[in-house]
């Protein structure tokens, strides 16, 4: 028997984790809401809570759009903020082209809610420090971003 299993986490301390629904438009924007305030009261900069905002929204509209379901996890350690994102597929089969700006296979019906300009996985890129995206086509989809709050002062990214 084999059990498989995520890489260990580097002692992240979760902030926030909340299961995120297929086509659910009425909570979309919840969980990056939800980490928003988290940093703020744990008095985090605008410019690193700005970053991680917009990172965590796509990532949540993403699963919400274009997966059947899955979860957002956000944590901390020593100024630092880790936000997973785990859905349970369909998955990506060609990552170089869903990253591409402006590549988007998202159906009519949302395009009309103006979603689907293909921009939020660059701009998630954009955000982070760090930026992986690992996904099974038929299981699904991990991307992990990293963003440092000393790193924004030096760089100003975003
Ligand atoms: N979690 C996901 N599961 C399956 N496919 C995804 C996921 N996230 C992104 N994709 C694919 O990558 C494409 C580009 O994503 P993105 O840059 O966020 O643009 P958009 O969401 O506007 O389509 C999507 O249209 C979709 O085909
Ligand atoms: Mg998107």
């Amino acid at each position: 028997m084999s059990i498989k299993k995520e890489p260990p986490k580097e002692n992240y301390t979760t902030i926030v984790k909340i299961p995120i629904e297929k086509e659910d438009f009425v909570h979309a924007g919840e969980a990056s809401s939800q980490i928003k305030q988290r940093l703020l009261k744990l008095g985090y900069s605008p410019q690193a809570i700005r970053r991680v905002a917009i990172a965590s929204f796509e990532a949540e509209l993403n699963i919400v759009i274009h997966s059947v379901g899955g979860e957002i996890e956000a944590g901390i350690r020593s100024q630092t903020v880790q936000i997973i994102a785990r859905d349970k597929g369909p998955g990506i089969a060609d990552i170089p082209q869903a990253m591409t700006k402006g590549f988007s296979t998202a159906p009519p019906h949302i395009q009309q809610m103006g979603f689907g300009a293909g921009m939020g996985l660059p701009n998630m890129e954009h955000c982070c420090d760090e930026f992986t995206i690992e996904s099974q086509p038929g299981k699904g989809t991990i991307v992990t971003m990293i963003i440092r709050e000393a790193q924004d002062q030096v760089s100003n990214k975003a």
